[in-house]
Parts: structure tokens; sequence; C-alpha cells
């Protein structure tokens, strides 16, 4: 008997109407410049490059990389420290190009290299895609020794993209292009956890939610695998870890929770946590708030946990 899953096909259809409205938004936002979700505002935060590479899995899908360069950048020095960064997505929406600002910052307060990457989003693409496109990043960087100084390599990213870019350091840490450092704000670890505990969501956004999460994480794949959950992941495989996250936010556990296993096993792990914050809280802030204190400090131990690898 054919079946057909209604429930299914609709939660997609939504999904995938949201993701061109959404698109067609952020673009507009974009055109216009619109200060929506700021972050110190540097001189320019133009890409000095776009790229884009084929998915070495399905060699139609793309996988767009925007390029900050420091401008002192003389092509005739030596390679230069290369983060590699991931925006928050809920795994689905198509944010990329959102953290302008924090690359064009790390770009120019470190004089490294930022690749500002984008990756597959559900539920066209689900999991693995993601975080094979972020593999892919990786090998490109690996590529191009004379441009990245492949000693020098650190990842970083928001919320899913905070999950992804785990995921790839994890998988690097035996590889040939080993990550030194990943700086993760908000980031799920444990995608064990489904939303239906979340008694204080409106029913709304408990749907929301979980159909997200199900439209990366179809039924079927084991979500307590260390390469979907990076909590239940072996600690000697993270280089070391920063955690940046609000007291308020509904993934702050999953910080609390990995930071805690990965200082019980010695890693070198910092979890700074923000009070009165939620989640992205640090996009809404407001100038001369505590929050705008705090967000000024979180990018700053950004800075240092990374220069940390870059001045080694
Ligand atoms: C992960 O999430 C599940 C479901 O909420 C929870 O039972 C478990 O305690 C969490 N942490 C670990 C380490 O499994």
């Amino acid at each position: 008997m054919l079946f057909i899953n209604w429930n299914r096909i609709g939660t997609h259809l939504v999904i995938s109407v949201a993701q061109c409205v959404l698109s067609a938004l952020v673009h507009i936002v974009w055109f216009l410049d619109i200060r929506i979700g700021v972050l110190h505002k540097p001189a320019s935060c133009r890409p000095s490059q776009f790229l884009c590479l084929r998915s070495s899995k399905e060699p139609r899908r793309r996988i767009h990389l925007d390029i900050y360069e420091p401008s002192s950048l003389d092509k005739s020095q030596k390679p230069f420290p290369v983060h590699i960064n991931f925006h928050g997505s809920a795994f689905v929406l198509p944010c990329h190009g959102s953290d302008a600002e924090l690359c064009a910052y790390l770009c120019s307060r470190l004089g490294c290299i930022v690749v500002d990457a984008d990756y597959a989003k559900g539920p066209k693409y689900p999991y693995p895609a993601a975080l094979d496109d972020a593999l892919d990043v990786l090998s490109f960087v690996a590529s191009q020794p004379h441009r990245f100084d492949l000693t020098k390599v650190t990842i970083g990213g928001f919320s899913a993209g905070a999950n992804i870019a785990i995921l790839a350091a994890l998988r690097s840490a035996n590889g040939p292009l080993p990550v030194k450092s990943i700086v993760a704000w908000y980031p799920p670890t444990n995608m064990t956890r489904r939303g239906s505990e979340e008694r204080e969501l409106s029913p709304f956004l408990r749907w929301l939610y979980q159909a997200f999460r199900s439209s990366y994480l179809p039924e079927g794949i084991d979500r307590r695998d260390p390469r979907v959950s990076p909590l239940f992941a072996d600690s000697k495989l993270f280089p070391s870890t920063t955690l940046i996250v609000g007291e308020n936010d509904k993934l702050l556990i999953d910080s609390v929770e990995l930071a805690n296993k990965l200082t019980a096993d010695g890693v070198d792990c910092v979890l700074y946590t923000i009070p009165g914050a939620t989640h992205a809280w640090e996009r809404f802030v407001k100038k001369d708030t505590a929050l705008w204190v705090a967000r000024d400090e979180a990018l700053r131990l950004t800075e240092t946990r990374l220069r940390e690898v870059y001045c080694n």
C-alpha cells in the first residue's frame, strides 16, 4: 500500500516556503543596509573575495565562501592564519553572510584570513550534507598552503553553525589538517534533546523547533552518534575549546555539559556564560547596556583564544 506521510510533506513545504521568504528578506535588508543583528561595525565589512566550491559528495551542490583578507595582505608575505566561520541557521535558515561584521572584526584585529562558509541545509539536504560541506571547506584550505598557514587553522560558528564547526574539528583531529581551536557560540551539542521537554515553549515554537531538527536529522539517524552530537565524542579529539552562551538560552545545558566533560578530561576549555542573555543575544543588544558590555567581552575572549593559536 502506498503510504504518504502528509505531515512530513506539509512540514517540508512550510519550511521551504519560509526559506525562500527569509532568503529574499535577508537580501533586501542587506541591500538597503538596514542594521539588524549588530556586531561591532568595522570600517568595512565587505569580503575581499567570493568563492564557490563544488561539493565532493554531490557535484550539483555548491558551497559559497566569503573570504575576508587583512588589508595589509601582501602577496609576497608568508601564509596567513585562517579562521573558518559557520553562521547560525537552526540547520535550515539561509543566513550566510549574517556574521559579516564578526568576520571583518576578527580579520582586522587578528590579521588572519577569515573564511565565512555556507553549508547545505535541511530539508533538501539533511545530515550529513552540512558536515560534508564543512569538511570540503577544510580540504579547500588544506589545498592552498601558500595562502593559509596550515599550522594555524581555527574554526567557530553560531548555534547550528557552531555544532557543525565542532563536528568538523573533531573529524579533522587525526587527519592531515587538525584544527587548533574552536570558538562556539551557543552550540547544540546533545541532539538527543527533541524539544518536547521544553514545556515553556508555545505549541507553535515547539512545532517549529521539532520541524527544523527533524528536517536536518530525519528518523533513522542515531542522535547519540558522536558524529551528530559532539557531547558524546571522545574528549581527546577536542582542541582548545571556547563556549559562549547566555544563561537564559535553552541551549545553556548543552554548553555546560560539554564544558564539564572537557574540563574533567583535561581539555583546555573556557565556558563564558552571560547573565540575562537568551539565544542569539549578541545580535540584539542596545548600546550602553550590560549586554553591550558582555558582547564586547565575548568578542575579546574570541580574539584572545584565537590569538593563543596564531601567536604560537
Ligand atoms: C542529553 O539529552 C538527553 C535528552 O534530553 C538527556 O537525557 C541526557 O542527560 C543529555 N546528556 C547526556 C550526557 O546524555
